[in-house]
């Protein structure tokens, strides 16, 4: 069983600038929260407690202020700084070299994706409790250029990863969250920059799959997978988020519910976390929560 994982959170965000220029991207609004919020409640959804939030340097004591030491999410909050964005490999030598990963596996998640869907927790659960080799996944998506492409052959074996290419062999990109057995740091370790400079994730999952140790999951059309590295994007996932919630009633990403669901916090933890949040719709959230489960107990 998978039971670390890495935010990774650093990044320039310069398709995002001016917004981006003093505030990391990763502490941006998605709606209510800040974008942080969903991918950290991805890594918790796959019941995984123990995670590196990996920032620039300069942002990271704005995520310690808004996160902590993870307690009040039920969950163990580790920080670590990347110096530049030398690409998404580099995650795990930053996570050996501050004593987050030992021989062991993990997930990584980038702090700018947000997962939504049916189905989505098996896919989590059953990826993090394969012990041996890497688990990635492919999602069909209208323009994948922007992304790692994932081509399959008749079968439904993959036949081809590419970084970023100008002629994409399929619509498959590769989301962002991968996991990763113990051999990650060693095979992170030997990998060299790219052409534009960057130690490619696309790279590592090429070594796996050189291995034939990688399983490439579909995320289905069920599923909702956003980015939200431009402004558009932005937007979108903000809305999306509030259509979602309006509907249901029900809070995406929302850290506390999480966390009580699994048995991680207890109901005085929320009744704190409530006071904190003053008086946004986030903390009448809690609010609603609390008392739903007291009428449940009594
Ligand atoms: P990108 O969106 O590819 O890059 P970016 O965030 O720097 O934005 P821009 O292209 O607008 O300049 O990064 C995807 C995610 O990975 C994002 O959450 C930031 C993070 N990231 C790092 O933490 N370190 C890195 O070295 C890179 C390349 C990205």
């Amino acid at each position: 069983m998978i039971t670390k994982g890495i935010v990774l959170a650093g990044g320039t965000g310069s398709r995002l600038y001016p917004l981006t220029m003093a505030v990391s991207k990763q502490l941006m609004p998605v709606f209510d929260k800040p974008m942080i919020y969903y991918p950290l409640s991805i890594l918790m959804l796959a019941g995984i407690r123990e995670i590196l939030i990996i920032t620039t340097p300069q942002d990271e004591p704005a995520f310690r202020s808004l996160l902590g030491s993870g307690s009040a999410f039920g969950i163990k909050i580790q920080y670590a700084q990347q110096v530049s964005p030398d690409g998404l490999a580099q995650a795990f030598t930053i996570a050996a070299d501050c004593g987050f990963l030992k021989n062991e596996g993990c997930a990584l998640i980038l702090g700018d994706n947000l997962f939504y869907g049916h189905d989505l927790v098996r896919s989590l659960k059953t990826a993090a409790s394969r012990t041996h080799g890497a688990t990635i996944f492919g999602y069909r998506v209208n323009d994948p250029k922007e992304y790692g492409v994932v081509e399959f052959d008749s079968d439904g074996r993959v036949k081809s990863l590419e970084e970023k290419p100008q002629s994409p062999k399929s619509n498959f990109a590769v989301p962002g969250i991968y996991f990763f057995d113990r051999n990650v740091v060693e095979y992170a370790g030997d990998l060299r920059p790219s052409p534009r400079g960057e130690l490619e994730i696309t790279d590592l999952n090429q070594r796996y799959l050189d291995q034939g140790e990688l399983v490439v999951e579909i995320l289905g059309r069920g599923t909702a997978w956003l980015d939200t590295g431009t402004h558009e994007s932005l937007l979108q996932a903000a809305q999306f988020v509030e259509v979602i919630q309006a509907r249901q009633g029900l809070l995406v990403a929302c850290l506390e519910e999480i966390a009580w669901s699994h048995g991680w916090i207890d109901l005085d933890t929320i009744e704190r976390r409530t006071q904190q949040l003053g008086k946004s719709s986030y903390a009448g959230y809690l609010q609603k929560l609390l008392s739903e489960t007291n009428d449940v107990h009594h």
